[in-house]
């Protein structure tokens, strides 16, 4: 079995890896988060404080635990120092292959030979990413859930080369982390990514053919089917541009049961991509209250 790990790198401190960063320090592990950009790390660093304070207030986290958690989490803008001592790297930067591949290119000068690699991808191939990162049987995928926190599960992604000492140590560690984890076996969009797609472009169907409105297509889902959250508002928390490019992966490599509705292309367009522009389905105030239809 291979040795447990005590030391997590995140890269990318946005809103994934914030999140990642935060359980990984409640957990107990040495978290160490970096990014290229100061002010993305001083960000994490007070949504993080904020979350832990939220925690205790919320009696789900002693004062003592929260502490010890601050204690464990390390802010960086120098990769070789993030990475000089990581039993594990999770890669949390934007969606774009090529940018995942000369991360984990650099990250492989610096990290320790037996270090872990993982990718918190929605989407796109670990197989892809593993081959590059020349250590494919230590790479694996660990798809979080927005927010990391709160969210229970993760899917673990298997790519081609991944050995099975690598998934067995994510899994325990996912477990350590208070998570559920589930095993996947490479696939364009996993289980989660790929159906909430199909949903979500379903319901954009309804909406071109008139079947009912964007408020009771969502009314619908939610007491209908125990959904917590409808189909139209979870596009809007996402936002339609990151819907609309996955779904344009999902399409060229699942087929036509993934071509992007026209009315959500149309939104993408006329710069309405949701809660973070104050316009998508619906329309939101500057504090991101629901004012009304989009
Ligand atoms: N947001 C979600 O709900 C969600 C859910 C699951 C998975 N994901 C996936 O997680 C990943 C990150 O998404 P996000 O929403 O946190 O993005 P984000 O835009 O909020 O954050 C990305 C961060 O990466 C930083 N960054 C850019 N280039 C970098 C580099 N070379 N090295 C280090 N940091 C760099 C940026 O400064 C930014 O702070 C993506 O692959 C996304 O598909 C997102």
């Amino acid at each position: 079995m291979a040795p447990e790990i005590s030391t997590i790198t995140v890269l990318g401190a946005g809103t994934m890896g914030r999140g990642i960063a935060h359980v990984a320090a409640v957990a107990g592990y040495h978290a160490h988060l970096f990014d290229t950009q100061e002010g993305a790390l001083q960000k994490a660093d007070a949504t993080i404080r904020r979350n832990l304070a939220k925690g205790v207030e919320l009696k789900k986290l002693a004062p003592e635990a929260a502490e010890a958690a601050l204690a464990n989490l390390h802010l960086h803008t120098n990769l070789s120092e993030a990475v000089e001592g990581a039993g594990l790297v999770i890669e949390a930067v934007p969606e774009d292959m090529v940018l995942k591949i000369e991360t984990f290119h650099a990250v492989s000068i610096h990290a320790p030979h037996d270090a872990l690699f993982a990718s918190n991808t929605s989407a796109l191939s670990i197989t892809e990413m593993a081959a590059a990162s020349g250590r494919p049987e230590r790479f694996a995928g660990m798809h979080f859930f927005n927010p990391v926190h709160v969210m229970k599960l993760i899917e673990l992604v298997r790519g081609l080369q991944t050995a099975p000492e690598t998934l067995d140590a994510l899994t325990r560690l996912g477990r350590r982390m208070g998570k559920e984890v589930v095993l996947v076996n490479e696939a364009p969009g996993f289980v989660t990514t790929r159906i909430n797609a199909l949903i979500g472009n379903e319901a954009f169907r309804m909406l071109q053919e008139g079947v009912a409105s964007a408020e009771d297509i969502d009314k619908a889902l939610k007491l209908g089917l125990n959904h917590p959250m409808g189909p139209f508002e979870m596009i809007d928390l996402v936002g339609l541009d990151v819907r609309l490019s996955i779904l344009e992966f999902l399409h060229r490599t699942l087929g036509e049961a993934f071509r992007p509705n026209p009315i959500l292309v149309q939104h993408v367009r006329a710069g309405r991509l949701g809660r973070k522009t104050g316009r998508g389905i619906y329309t939101y105030d500057e504090q991101g209250g629901r004012v009304g239809k989009g």
